[in-house]
């Protein structure tokens, strides 16, 4: 089973320097990186089942949408100040039309847009959307199938624009505590190994 994951950056800047020391104050850049983490990486290795999509969706210039894809990824460790080091690159370079990922390195890729891009994509590629909110449905009531996309949010709740285009999904619980992103993506891709 494919899973694409995407995290929203309210706050997270496109474009400009980040700070690797204080990837916190970088509009949460940390909680970012560690979803990177949790949803690419296992212990020895790349899951090749998996991609991720961090939307940058803070500050004054447009929107940028980095995508990492686990089949291709390599040279990549689970390290999130070298991670950091590589969306800083990034944020250096103008950011690529809307529609167009252009490749930054092996497995790593930017375009324009923002969650609402990337939803209009995945029903291009047929990708079953769910919206990760502690008021769903029960995890494990997910049904099977080929491509699961799941949407979650930075340490802030959705704005009013996207819980108002994320009625037309179901949304997925993992129980009634709020709990950290990359937490979320950890326990997902425990139940999902399962299916
Ligand atoms: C740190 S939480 C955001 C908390 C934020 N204060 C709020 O009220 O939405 C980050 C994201 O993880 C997901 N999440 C956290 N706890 C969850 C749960 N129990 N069930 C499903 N998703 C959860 C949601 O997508 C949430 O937006």
């Amino acid at each position: 089973m494919q899973r694409h994951y995407a995290i929203i950056g309210h706050k997270t800047p496109s474009s400009g320097k980040l700070n690797l020391n204080d990837l916190s104050g970088s509009g949460r850049m940390d909680v970012l990186v560690r979803a990177i983490n949790s949803a690419l990486f296992v212990s020895h290795g790349i899951r090749k089942d998996t991609t991720i999509v961090l939307h940058l969706q803070g500050g004054d210039g447009p929107d940028r949408r980095v995508l990492f894809d686990g089949e291709k990824l390599a040279g990549v460790r689970p390290d999130e100040r070298s991670i950091a080091g590589q969306i800083k690159a990034i944020m250096k370079l103008p950011i690529p039309p809307i529609g167009h990922y252009k490749e930054v390195t092996q497995g790593i890729y930017h375009s324009g847009g923002d969650i609402f891009n990337t939803i209009d994509l995945w029903k291009v590629e047929e990708i079953n959307i769910n919206i990760l909110d502690a008021e769903g449905i029960d995890i494990n009531q997910v049904s099977k199938k080929e491509k699961i996309g799941i949407i979650l949010s930075d340490d802030l709740p959705f704005n009013d624009k996207e819980i108002e285009k994320f009625t037309d999904y179901q949304k997925v619980s993992l129980g009634e505590k709020w709990l950290q992103g990359h937490s979320c993506i950890a326990i997902t891709q425990y139940v999902l190994d399962k299916l």
